[in-house]
């Protein structure tokens, strides 16, 4: 072995035992300036705590005048409450026993568009299209609470529906 190639390995052997140094010996990390909060706000071990309570403003179907739309295409929001109605499933659906197009003139409630009776290759249907089936995605009940974000949305020029 020439010398110049030994130097080399001794430098590198050397290089080497100086990172297993440092690797075995971590420096103690710096403690936070500010104590550090977990994102929920609470311990992991302590029970998560239940989001506030908020009221329907909706009384009784019946009771209330419709709610003005402020765009164009918007699904009417829902101005009386739901929260007493059963869930919507794949059989039951208490939103129809109201709105359906055989039910709607006794119980006086308005009745559901013409676009809900149209399949997703536009052809008519004699019921529902399953697409319109969970009403809730589309048509929401009103709370009393504060926006979750804030913003300064202004509705096109109410129409009567
Ligand atoms: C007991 C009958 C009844 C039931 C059940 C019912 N509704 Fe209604 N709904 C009404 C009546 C009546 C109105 C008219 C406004 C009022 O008087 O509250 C109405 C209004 C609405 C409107 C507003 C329509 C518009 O043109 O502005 C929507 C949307 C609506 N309901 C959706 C629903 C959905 C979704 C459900 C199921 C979760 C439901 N309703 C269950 C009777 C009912
Ligand atoms: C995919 C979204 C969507 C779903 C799901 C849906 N709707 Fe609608 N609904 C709309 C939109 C948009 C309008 C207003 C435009 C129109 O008439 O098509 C509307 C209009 C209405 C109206 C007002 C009719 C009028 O002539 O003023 C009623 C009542 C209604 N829907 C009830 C229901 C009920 C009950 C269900 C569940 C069986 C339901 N909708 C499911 C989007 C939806």
């Amino acid at each position: 072995m020439n010398r110049t190639l030994m130097a080399a390995m001794a430098a590198l052997l050397a290089g080497s035992l100086g990172l297993a140094a440092c690797v075995s010996a971590p420096m103690a990390p710096a403690a936070p300036a500010t104590p550090v909060a977990s994102l929920r706000g609470s311990d992991a071990s302590t029970p998560d705590q239940a989001p506030a309570v908020h009221e329907q403003l909706g009384r009784k179907p019946g009771s209330q005048d419709k709610v003005a739309r402020t765009f164009v295409g918007q699904p009417p929001l829902i101005p009386h409450a739901t929260d007493n109605f059963d869930e919507v499933t794949l059989a039951d659906n208490q939103c129809l026993e109201c709105h359906g197009a055989q039910n709607h003139v006794a119980k006086n409630a308005p009745r559901i568009s013409d676009s809900h009776f149209v399949s997703a290759t536009g052809q008519k249907l004699a019921e529902t299209d399953s697409r319109r089936h969970a009403c809730q995605l589309c048509h929401v009940p009103q709370f009393d609470a504060k926006p979750l974000v804030d913003n300064q949305f202004v509705g096109a020029q109410p129409r009567t529906p």
